[in-house]
């Protein structure tokens, strides 16, 4: 396949950058090293909009507010910027008129005219918001992820921005790190592909396209790994474990083209990713052939201090440079440090160039010398357009994952439904983690949907995520009822950044309202909103039906329905396990051959006190229709092995399969995963249809590194199966000489 990165290599924009760089002084060199915030509250890690609903809520005092918004320092940057100090801004909140008026300046006032660029977190869907990663990662959708990565840089463009920190392609097998909602789930093969699709959507063919915006892969890398999914944590991890489960997606979203990648905040075997030059530059640069340029994450340089490997914000600085971080995300230790590191010989004069080198090639290569400005005009026609929101169903319907149904759904339009919980009606908590662009009133809550379908309904919260249990409101609610549909989950702001948590049940009291339900005697379906996999077993025992709605976005509540009523056919597999209990974490599929593999046996690799098996597989979730797998083959031909098997919808109405491969490397000289996907394929089946699916899957792509770290295929035995889910019995196996 061939490697993107090596496009980015062009002899006349290298002659134009030698030109440039030739005129540059160190200030301006340095200038282009260092990204500085719009809106700089509460460093960054939150919104000016944010900060007022703060206010409003209550939840922080008018002193703090006022305290905290003076750090506004957005126009004192223009002299800056004028001075050629500042090559990159990361927006918040800002009239994308202002993105021009700070360009214009950069352009036309600054001494040699080098166009600032603009990042901001685009991370699932800008005005339109898409479901968060993690949900739409359930589609198992390669389209589907191209499809919102590209809608999302065109939006995010005719406001200005350039370029995205996304996409997020940290594998997480631990339901309690928050980051987990940004991410594709606990597998490497998935991520991979994911990852190689968003590349192409944000990006397109070529990002200097006006509709395109640069991608970044973040976070570079095992930040998922957090020990105990704290976040921020430190990661202590083999070399193997590196290479096989947590490069893999960096690498496919490198050779797809991603024009830029950063650091990530967590060390790596004691050395902050941000300061570590095994993986900057041996890795990303040598290995992988990387060209463009790697901005840290915010703060993160500054924050080796803290790590303890740098005295102080100087030393950082030094470190992370020479190690290959190329930009410094707003803390500012390249701007005042870097002009004396060189002068005192500890960063050279050839690091420094190729930094800027590796920033201004982006630049070019975006195209911002020859079309620095945004047509602000165009952005009426396109934000949230009809094409959009059509989309933003699709892809919110085809993320929904059905994990339990006795008989209950789909539900009859002319039933008499109450509706209960407070997830119901909240807009804002539909759209998940980082949605800067995406608003409340544009957002189609359930109960907003069950209006517009004209459906008979009562609604009572009863029960809020974190508020008490209203009985008499509930009574009230179920009275007349014949079924009742239940909302519970979390908040859009306890899944995403610096929100990991021990427990993972449900939050408040809404386990009371579950236990409501079963105790009532009438039939109820649960449905669940939420940013992880939660540990719900007892819920789950309780529930008739069970619905995993995650935070689906703009068209939230309309794909809801759509599933509820049948209109939709749910069609959506987890993409991370389910597990019992909290305690249970982390807890994936593909996890090593042990020398007691878990069994019912008590000397087995297990807890005592919980299930063997999780509560919901890697792959796992139902259909309003049943899909029969037989004959299945696997051959060798040529490089590749060709596995072939008969799929049947053998229920009474059409659906969507997804049809997973998964292999084993039966004797290996390392202990090999359990099973890894290596494949999968949808196929639209109607009642009664019958097909074939053959995939080949690549003799090259099913070997691993070594301890050594070479990638080997080894010769033997290797195990095959093929089925709706992780837990598939179906197999065979070819043997590779
Ligand atoms: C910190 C987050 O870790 C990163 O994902 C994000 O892109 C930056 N802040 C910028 O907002």
């Amino acid at each position: 396949m061939e490697n993107r990165q090596n496009r980015f290599i062009k002899p006349d924009t290298e002659k134009k950058i030698d030109t440039l760089l030739a005129k540059m002084t160190v200030k301006e060199k340095i200038g282009q090293l260092h990204q500085l915030g719009t809106s700089p509250v509460g460093g960054f890690e939150i919104s000016k909009n944010e900060m007022k609903k703060l206010l409003d809520a209550g939840r922080l005092t008018k002193e703090d507010y006022d305290n905290w918004m003076s750090n506004e320092q957005w126009d004192e940057n223009e002299g800056l910027v004028r001075a050629g100090e500042i090559g990159s801004f990361l927006g918040r909140d800002k009239d994308p008129n202002f993105y021009n008026h700070l360009q214009r300046v950069a352009v036309e006032e600054s001494r040699l005219g080098i166009p600032l660029i603009f990042g901001n977190d685009v991370i699932h869907g800008h005005r339109t918001v898409f479901p968060i990663p993690l949900a739409e990662s359930c589609s198992f959708d390669d389209e589907t992820f191209e499809k919102t990565a590209e809608i999302a840089a065109k939006e995010a463009a005719s406001e200005g921005i350039h370029w995205t920190f996304a996409p997020m392609l940290d594998i997480s097998r631990d339901a309690r790190w928050g980051r987990i909602a940004e991410s594709a789930g606990e597998d490497t093969y998935l991520a991979s592909r994911y990852a190689a699709a968003k590349v192409r959507g944000f990006q397109g063919e070529d990002f200097s396209d006006k509709d395109r915006i640069v991608a970044c892969a973040k976070h570079f890398v095992a930040y998922g790994a957090a020990e105990g999914g704290r976040d921020y944590n430190s990661v202590d991890m083999s070399m193997q474990k590196l290479w096989n489960t947590y490069l893999p997606p960096f690498k496919a979203a490198c050779e797809a083209g991603a024009g830029t990648f950063m650091s990530a905040f967590n060390d790596l075997n004691g050395i902050p990713c941000s300061a570590n030059t095994y993986l900057l530059r041996t890795v990303l640069r040598e290995k992988f052939g990387f060209k463009g340029f790697v901005v840290s994450d915010a703060f993160s340089v500054g924050e080796c201090v803290a790590h303890g490997v740098a005295e102080d914000r100087k030393q950082a600085a030094e470190l992370c440079l020479n190690a290959g971080v190329n930009m410094d995300m707003v803390v500012g230790c390249y701007r005042d440090h870097v002009e004396e590191l060189l002068n005192e010989g500890k960063i050279s004069e050839d690091t420094l160039n190729e930094a800027v080198r590796e920033i201004l090639r982006i630049k070019f290569a975006k195209g911002l010398f020859d079309n620095p400005y945004t047509d602000v005009e165009s952005a009426a026609d396109i934000l949230i357009c009809d094409e959009h929101r059509k989309e933003a169903l699709k892809a919110a319907e085809k993320s929904i994952v059905l994990l339990k149904n006795e008989d209950i759904l789909p539900l009859r339009k002319n039933a008499k439904i109450a509706v209960v919980g407070e997830l119901a009606d909240d807009a804002e908590e539909m759209l998940g983690c980082w949605v800067l662009g995406g608003l409340p009133e544009e957002t189609v809550t359930l109960i907003d949907a069950l209006k517009l379908r004209g459906i008979d309904f009562v609604y009572e919260k009863c029960c809020g995520v974190k508020t008490d249990f209203n009985r008499e409101a509930f009574e009230r609610a179920i009275e007349n009822a014949d079924i009742i549909i239940a909302t519970v989950g979390e908040y859009r702001d306890m899944s995403g950044e610096a929100a990991s948590y021990c427990d993972i049940d449900l939050h408040g009291e809404q386990k009371k309202l579950i236990d409501a339900l079963y105790n009532c005697g009438k039939p109820f379906v649960t449905l669940l909103f939420n940013g992880r996999p939660l540990a719900i077993r007892d819920v789950a025992e309780k529930t008739p039906a069970l619905v995993e709605c995650w935070h689906l976005g703009t068209e939230a509540g309309n794909a809801i329905c759509n599933v509820l009523f049948g209109d939709y056919n749910p069609s959506g597999r987890l993409t991370a396990t389910f597990p019992n209990y909290s305690g249970e974490c982390p807890l994936y599929y593909n996890h090593l051959n042990t020398g007691r593999p878990t069994s019912e046996v008590r000397h087995s690799s297990k807890y005592q006190d919980a299930p063997i098996k999780p509560l919901y597989p890697f792959g796992y979730g139902l259909s309003y229709t049943d899909y029969a797998y037989s004959n299945l083959s696997a051959e060798i031909i040529g490089d590749n092995i060709s596995v072939s098997v008969d799929v049947e919808n053998a229920g009474k109405v059409s659906g969507t399969e997804t049809v997973q491969f998964y292999i084993q490397d039966v004797v290996a000289k390392t202990a090999r995963p359990v099973r890894e996907l290596k494949e999968y394929k949808k196929v639209y089946l109607e009642p009664g249809e019958k097909v074939t699916v053959t995939v080949k899957i690549t003799i090259a792509d099913i070997g691993y590194y070594d301890e050594a770290l070479e990638y080997i295929v080894e010769p033997g035995e290797f195990k095959l199966w093929v089925g709706h889910d992780s837990t598939t019995e179906l197999v065979t196996s070819v043997f590779v000489k």
